[in-house]
């Protein structure tokens, strides 16, 4: 197993996740999910997990990731190009009678306008007779169920698109998300054959939330809504334990664990990072132990230059949730990032009470309980009553750091 940290993980150097993989193949046996979590968590590669044991059983599986799209047609273009070499390698009839009709759609996708701003601005002239996406998109997912075998299909970062149809459509983006939406609950659940073809929907920023705040929380319910929990201490420990003996540390079980207990929250990529850290440093003190090391690698995790991933956290508040709303919560975890074991839950409501004079106590009250609950929905925090009095405190241990590091001068 080798310490990759960053890409998409595959095969020998999957570790750990197979009861995830064998729960979600389960699930998509009757219905599509929707996986939320934050960056690196292992999405990625949890969902090719996923298309390779599905594939393995006779299924065809495509990925597109639909973070570069625009719009709707940005999303059709992914699908057809993922589709293509797929088609391509189905032999015989079927495809002779499939190939002309999907020929005819890559043309139909080029001329499809969207239309930006309520249907006004955008459309030009001349185009009255242009399709609706959604019949194009239609056409392709009947075309594509003709084919024998079940289909899976990984729509990764779709929550990245429907953000930026919403910021670049002032006018009709929200009506534009609606109908994307729709179109997925409602028009591809209706078409002949719709149970062959499976979705896996994946997204590192909160596409509940989005729906939530614009009163369209209805149309992600038919989707299976799943996470990644983190590693248990043990798969932790028995994981770096692997990754040592591929690099021939000598790391023992206290060290492990104290890597363990210095992450808190051991998804695998903080474990894969903080081992990286402490290769570097074994690597140039070949007479130091590992354990004289590990505080240093934890420690170079949050500094400026292998920090990128902690700057998402921070910037995702800002894409879903309005400018008021990111500012409110960027305080509380300011706050509570101030101590390892978080913010008494008054002291958060008096933050927000301190920034919302001009509003009713309880307003400012609902506002804490609204962003309390996105905050612990997406990790950044979670609940702690074991001192009897309840604090949020930060799940990842090394993100508290950082963010302790970015609000001191
Ligand atoms: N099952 C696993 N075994 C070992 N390492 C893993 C596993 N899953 C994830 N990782 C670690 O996490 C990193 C990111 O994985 P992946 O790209 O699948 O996550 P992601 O949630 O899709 O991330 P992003 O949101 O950035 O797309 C990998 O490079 C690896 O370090
Ligand atoms: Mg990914």
């Amino acid at each position: 197993m080798d310490n990759i940290a960053g890409s998409p993980v595959e095969g020998e150097n999957f570790f750990g996740r197979d009861v995830d993989v064998a729960r979600l193949r389960d699930i998509l046996a009757n219905d599509d999910i929707l996986l939320l979590g934050p960056r690196r968590i292992g999405k990625t590669s949890v969902a090719r997990a996923i298309m390779a044991q599905v594939r393995a059983e006779g299924w065809r599986a495509i990925e597109i990731n639909v973070a570069s799209s625009l719009d709707e047609r940005g999303f059709l273009d992914k699908l057809e190009s993922a589709l293509k070499p797929e088609l391509g390698t189905i032999a015989g009839k079927t495809m002779d009678a499939l190939s002309e009709a999907f020929s005819t759609l890559g043309g139909r996708i080029k001329s499809l306008k969207i239309p930006v701003g309520a249907g006004s601005v955008g459309v030009e002239l001349g185009n009255a007779d242009a399709e609706d996406w959604t019949k194009v998109a239609c056409d392709a997912l009947r075309l594509i169920a003709q084919v024998e075998e079940p289909w899976l299909i990984y729509v990764d970062e779709l929550p990245i698109l429907l953000f930026n149809i919403i910021r670049n459509d002032a006018q009709s983006g929200v009506q534009r998300v609606r109908r994307f939406l729709d179109w997925f609950r409602n028009d591809v659940r209706a078409l002949p054959n719709a149970r062959k073809v499976r979705w896996l929907v994946s997204g590192s920023i909160g596409l509940d939330t989005l729906v939530q705040e614009h009163g369209m929380a209805d149309t992600i319910n038919s989707m299976k809504h799943q996470g990644l929990e983190a590693f248990k201490d043990e798969m932790a420990i028995a994981m770096l334990a692997k990754l040592a003996v591929r690099y021939e540390i000598d790391l023992s079980v206290a060290d492990a664990s104290s890597i363990v207990a210095a992450v808190q929250w051991p998804q695998p990529y903080y474990l894969q990072s903080a081992f990286h850290h402490l290769r570097d440093f074994m690597a140039s003190n070949s007479t130091a132990s590992p354990a004289s090391l590990i505080e240093q690698a934890i420690d170079r995790l949050v500094q400026p230059g292998a920090d990128n991933d902690f700057h998402h956290w921070a910037g995702r508040l800002s894409v879903q949730l309005c400018r008021a709303d990111a500012d409110h919560a960027l305080a509380l975890l300011n706050l509570a990032a101030r101590d390892p074991g978080g913010a008494r839950a008054e002291n958060l409501l008096a933050v927000l009470e301190g920034r919302m004079t001009n509003v009713a106590a309880e307003e400012a009250r609902r506002t804490f309980i609204r962003l309390r609950d996105i905050l612990q929905r997406d990790a950044y925090w979670w609940p702690d009553d074991s001192s009897g009095v309840r604090r949020y405190r930060f799940r990842l241990e090394p993100l508290r750091r950082w963010w302790l590091r970015r609000d001191t001068l």
